[in-house]
């Protein structure tokens, strides 16, 4: 399984580093194997001294060693800190910060010749939705224009639009559905996300082709983020 955790906008470079310790203490006590993810924001980054299970990666950047893009951080800034996992196409951008899939193609692109774990995210609004599955899949799949699903440090979040941050997760079934219809052409690890909790981790992760999950506004702490790993583990 795959617990990854987005900070969003949330935590600051001293809370996500006492953070980190906590949770590094919970997954080392209880000898858990499962890959844990941890995207703070930009300012948190740093050098941190874990098992190889947990990583902690960037939640953007931009594709470029380094230059003139005011505002953004490039390979250079990461590298600083040995991040090698990015997080890419999260909806928030697509739609807040209006990043066009061609940009999101060239990060991917760029991260990928840089050997990095990608984080790809994908996922449908409310009004797609409305219009029904095959709308919804159709719509999905576009966000797949341009990407190596080949890829081997690949995993797809798949994150309806609707279900973020609204603390009401898709249903089981809905999210089963679009799992299966990805799993026809996508291989590597897919996870889910859109209001993951302690209280309905146990019936996501027990979907057929769920390997994980993203979790927003339930991971901000580390004692919820422990809870839901807890409670997610399988077996
Ligand atoms: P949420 O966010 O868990 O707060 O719904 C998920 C995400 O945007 O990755």
């Amino acid at each position: 399984m795959i617990f990854a955790t987005n900070f969003k906008t949330n935590n600051t470079r001293n809370s996500t580093r006492l953070y980190i310790e906590s949770l590094k203490e919970f997954i080392m006590e209880n000898e858990i194997k499962d890959d844990i993810l941890v995207f703070p924001t930009s300012t948190a980054i740093d050098s941190f001294s874990l098992p190889e299970n947990i990583r902690v990666g960037v939640q953007n950047a931009y594709p470029v060693e380094k230059g003139s893009f005011t505002g953004e951080i490039g390979l250079e800034q990461i590298a600083e800190f040995g991040i090698k996992t990015i997080l890419i196409g999260h909806s928030e951008r697509r739609t807040l910060l209006k990043e066009p899939q061609e940009l999101i193609v060239n990060k991917f692109n760029y991260f990928k010749q840089k050997g990095f774990e990608i984080v790809y995210c994908v996922g449908e609004s409310k009004e797609i939705r409305d219009e029904g599955f095959e709308s919804a899949m159709e719509y999905i799949w576009s966000e797949f224009d341009g990407i190596d699903i080949s890829y081997e440090k690949l995993t797809v979040a798949y994150e309806p639009i609707w279900a973020i941050g609204t603390g009401v997760s898709a249903k089981t079934k809905d999210i089963d559905e679009v799992l299966s219809s990805l799993r026809v052409k996508i291989k590597c690890p897919i996870l889910y996300g859109g209001s993951v909790k302690s209280s309905n981790i146990k019936e996501i992760i027990s979907i057929k082709d769920c390997d994980g999950v993203l979790v927003g506004s339930a991971s901000w702490e580390v004692e919820s983020f422990c809870k839901i790993i807890k409670n997610g583990i399988k077996g």
